[in-house]
């Protein structure tokens, strides 16, 4: 049996899983195929992984990541440490001594992906990085490989576990966001500080990655657009649930003969969408392709074992030489591919849930309504609650399609009547 020599670097969670599942007797892949990846040796900063993971004599372990890289047995390189440095720089002395980079590193891969790409070829290299969105979802597999033969018109779904937690609890539940984080804190699915997920940075970057293979552009990074979810308000999740409609942190990417779009913000959906029975930490992606249509991945998007199983996915693509040959073939991967810029805010259309907050009084709606047609926004339809006790009322709107920018002008006028009470909250819709 031919076999493939691993160096694992960064023994945290999905590490530790990526060396059960090479280290198992009865492996799978043993069964499945006769060229194998093989764990040779380990890299953890911390002396005390060794004794924690009670390794078989014959792996090397140091606390060192350039003396594995360095060592001439080390074929393919897993880095799992992730965060920008010093991944950015173990990837690139990994790729300069003639490894195969394997990551799960989606914030170095979306901020410089094109850099460390360049620098594989260069060197007739390939970085392989299933695990860096979705978890064990084959989703860099499929917009690479089985929707090869499409024009992807549309990437969206929800990346983000955590988000997608809390949003769930928030809606089924009836429990306010804050509450909300600290259970998922408390569960060990939102970190101490959690601002990379529930700012929508997290999503942005898997955003960023697969709209890259997806549509075969390149595109600034900065210019996507962000909106987390800590603003979310229970009373739009209940009043939005009210008119048919799901809340969920959507990533989106949509491609027109012009632009594309690449957007993170949380949207609405219809109760009778696929992506709003996505409930919990799960993750689910739909893809939009001019061959095969309406298609969703779903599954979990983080976690020891689904993650590790996407990490070896690519170590058996390195070992069986397809990583290497579909690198050199993708244009994705060239650093030559087109750039694009990225629609601007203003310019997207949706539909949109606007709250008022109000006097209750006569005329209120005219105003309001004659703002937002002068505006070329078109009411479809409007529900009001019960005042609360300052004396507000909740007035909810739903409208057609209008652009961004139209709306943006329309609220910006109506903050200005005497009739307004309070912030005026807006949600996109995704149908
Ligand atoms: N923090 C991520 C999530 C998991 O909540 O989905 C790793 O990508």
């Amino acid at each position: 049996m031919k076999t493939l020599n691993v160096g694992l670097i960064g023994m945290g969670t999905v590490g530790t899983g990526v060396a059960k599942i090479l280290l198992e007797k009865d492996s799978p892949l043993l069964e499945k195929l006769d060229c194998v990846p093989v764990l040779k040796g380990i890299a953890d900063s911390n002396p005390d992984v060794k004794t924690r993971l009670d390794l078989p004599p014959h792996i090397l372990f140091t606390t060192d990541a350039k003396t594995l890289i360095s060592n001439p047995d080390i074929q393919v390189v897993v880095e799992l440490i992730g965060g920008l440095h010093p991944a950015k720089e173990i990837i690139t002395i990994a790729l300069e001594k003639g490894k195969d980079v394997v990551t799960a590193n989606k914030m170095l891969l979306a901020l410089h992906g094109s850099e460390l790409f360049g620098k594989a070829r260069e060197h007739g290299k390939s970085i392989s990085f299933e695990a860096s969105v979705g978890g064990g979802i084959p989703i860099i597999a499929a917009l690479r490989d089985g929707f090869i033969a499409n024009k992807i018109e549309a990437i969206f779904g929800i990346v983000n576990g955590t988000t997608n937690y809390i949003l769930t609890k928030m809606t089924k539940e009836n429990v306010k966001y804050q509450d909300a984080l600290a259970e998922a804190q408390r569960l060990g699915y939102a970190e101490k500080d959690p601002t990379m997920d529930v700012e929508g940075i997290d999503s942005s970057h898997k955003l960023a990655i697969l709209a890259r293979i997806g549509f075969g552009l390149d595109f600034d990074f900065k210019n996507i657009y962000r909106e987390g979810i800590s603003d979310v308000d229970l009373s739009d999740i209940g009043y939005a649930h009210e008119l048919g409609y799901t809340l969920k942190l959507l990533a989106i990417a949509k491609k027109t003969e012009n632009h594309i779009e690449l957007r993170v913000h949380p949207a609405l959906l219809p109760h009778d969408h696929p992506l709003s029975s996505v409930n919990g930490v799960f993750n689910a992606i739909c893809i939009s392709g001019s061959a095969v249509g309406e298609t969703m991945l779903y599954g979990r998007g983080a976690g020891q074992m689904p993650t590790a199983s996407a990490v070896v996915a690519d170590l058996v693509d390195v070992a069986l030489g397809r990583a290497g040959i579909t690198f050199k073939a993708m244009k994705a991967f060239s650093g030559h591919c087109e750039h694009v810029p990225i629609a601007d805010l203003q310019q997207f259309k949706t539909r949109y849930y606007v709250r008022f907050s109000v006097v209750d009084k006569p005329g209120v709606l005219a105003k309001i309504s004659g703002i937002l047609g002068k505006c070329e926004i078109s009411i479809a339809s409007v529900i009001q609650h019960k005042a609360k006790e300052n004396g507000s009322v909740p007035l909810v709107m739903m409208t057609h399609l209008a652009e961004e920018g139209n709306l943006q002008k329309a609220l910006t006028e109506i903050k200005q009547l005497d009739i307004i009470k309070d912030h005026t909250k807006f949600l996109r819709v995704e149908e």
